[in-house]
């Protein structure tokens, strides 16, 4: 089967696409809470506690008590009807219609409940009730009972509240219908009452909750904060930082480790500066002992060596006018040349190795002097732009540091940038000096030659550093490089 028949291989992929939506909340909620501070997540927490607590047991209390109240309140509405119905039997037997209607005013007034009280006679005639003017002829037909019946209760909505009204057959119904409405208007009441109470206390609650979140997040945050401000010292490098620990719990170890870490790292920090320290001494000492030697080289071949040359090129010049065989005159001219040609290297190499205008002139002229021979030998134009040099003379180090430094970036432009152009600018300025070694060649990856641990560079970075000065390069692949050196006087 070759690989064009294979069918394709498809594979979906929804993440990133649409994120699941609980993760998503979850993400979006840590996102939230994460971003308000301690203090807020605990009063939140408290007071979130405290509210729910409150307002469910205030609904469940509210609920139950009403259920309560209701039933007891249809239940009493049964009583006082019975009541009533077994008290008005004589009255209605006898007809006697004062001492029924005095009853059941008599019945309103004792229960505060009872919003009404009356008795019907078989044929459905009201025969004495306590609505004073007029009786709402509607009422008749909202509840009644079969004469066989104990009692009948219905719940009759109105505009004010609910009315619990009972309807009892006088004896057998015979006698005819007593019927009594209680109304819930105090059971709401009370309920409202109750509820308004336990909101109340909830509120109240919560207040001495937050009180209590309040003086709690102090108690926790003040160590943390404590501890915070003293890690941004230490991230300033104030290694001196202690802090108190509060109390014997987590925050009290944290404190304590954290102690312990700023003491360790203060003693560590002393340790590597000391090492730092004498590192720089014995760099310090290498460098003077190189140049010493070198000057001692340059001057030996300079005065000795280069001397020696001399007199013996004089003497075979002599020698050469002198002499009687005139074939040994070629030969001797070749010995000439070459004795000149040797002078000539030994010059280089005690130039290179320390010039002595360097010692004799100063900087400015050693550095014109090294410039102008570069360019003779080196496809590459430089120039050369010293400013503020002219009436006084830099400090020797300072001087040896920026001539070997300008030494080695033109030598390593020579060498490794393929540039046409470069210049070399020294300037002394505000009690510093600056120095600029650019070049329009094809640039390095910094980081890829600092691992190769090349010395060229790290060398001159540490001759900035002992002198208390910086240097950086900037540069990138095709762009050039320039080397930016700083050192104070
Ligand atoms: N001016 C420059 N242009 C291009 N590459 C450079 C330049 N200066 C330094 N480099 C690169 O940085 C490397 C490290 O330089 P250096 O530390 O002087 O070591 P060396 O000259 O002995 O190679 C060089 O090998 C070269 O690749
Ligand atoms: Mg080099």
């Amino acid at each position: 089967m070759s690989l064009l028949t294979k069918p394709p291989v498809t594979r979906k992929r929804f993440s990133g696409i649409s994120t699941p939506f609980f993760p998503w909340l979850a993400a979006r909620l840590w996102h939230f809470i994460g971003a308000v501070s301690v203090r807020t997540k605990i009063l939140g927490i408290v007071l979130g506690l405290v509210l729910l607590l409150g307002i469910v047991t205030t609904l469940e209390v509210r609920a139950m008590s009403q259920r309560a109240l209701t039933q007891r309140l249809a239940e009493q509405s049964v009583s006082v009807a019975r009541d009533v119905a077994a008290r008005a039997t004589d009255l209605i037997l006898i007809n006697d219609l004062y001492a029924l209607h005095q009853l059941l005013e008599e019945t309103r007034r004792n229960n505060p409940d009872v919003r009404y009280v009356f008795v019907i006679d078989p044929d459905g005639a009201v025969l004495a009730h306590t609505f004073g003017s007029g009786f709402p002829a509607e009422l008749l037909a909202a509840n009644a009972a079969p004469v066989d019946a104990h009692h009948h209760t219905v719940a009759l909505v109105t505009d004010e509240s609910t009315v619990w009204d009972t309807a009892v057959p006088i004896f057998n119904g015979q006698a005819g219908l007593a019927r009594v409405g209680l109304s819930a208007a105090s059971v709401q009441a009370t309920v409202r009452t109750l509820t308004g109470q336990m909101l109340l206390t909830t509120v109240m609650v919560s207040a001495v909750g937050i009180a209590a979140a309040v003086l709690l997040t102090w108690i926790v945050t003040r160590p943390i904060l404590e501890l915070k401000t003293a890690a941004e010292a230490v991230g300033q490098g104030d290694l001196q930082q202690q802090v108190r620990p509060w109390a014997d719990d987590e925050i009290g170890d944290l404190a304590i480790a954290f102690n312990t870490m700023t003491t360790d790292l203060a003693r560590a920090e002393q340790e590597r500066a000391e090492r730092e320290h004498l590192r720089a001494q014995l760099l310090e000492k290498v460098i003077a002992a190189q140049e010493e030697e070198r000057r001692r080289i340059a001057r030996e071949l300079h005065d000795e060596t280069g001397q020696a040359l001399t007199s013996l090129m004089v003497r075979l010049q002599m020698m050469n006018q002198q002499c009687p065989l005139p074939e040994l005159k070629p030969q001797m001219e070749d010995l000439r040349d070459g004795l000149a040609e040797t002078l000539d290297n030994i010059h280089k190499l005690s130039m290179e190795l320390r010039p002595s205008v360097l010692d004799d002139l100063g900087l400015q002229a050693a550095l014109q002097r090294y410039v102008q021979d570069y360019n003779r030998r080196y496809p590459v134009q430089v120039d050369l732009l010293v400013v503020g040099l002219e009436e006084e003379r830099l400090p020797p180090p300072v001087e040896t540091a920026v001539y070997r430094i300008v030494q080695e970036s033109l030598t390593n432009i020579a060498r490794h940038a393929h540039a046409a152009n470069g210049s070399v600018l020294v300037e002394r300025r505000h009690g510093r000096v600056r120095v600029i070694v650019e070049d329009d060649g094809i640039g390095f990856d910094p980081q890829q030659v600092a691992r190769n641990g090349r010395l060229g560079v790290y060398g001159m970075k540490e001759r900035a550093e002992l002198l208390g000065g910086t240097l950086t390069i900037e540069t990138e692949p095709g762009q050039g490089t320039s080397v930016f050196v700083e050192v104070p006087l």
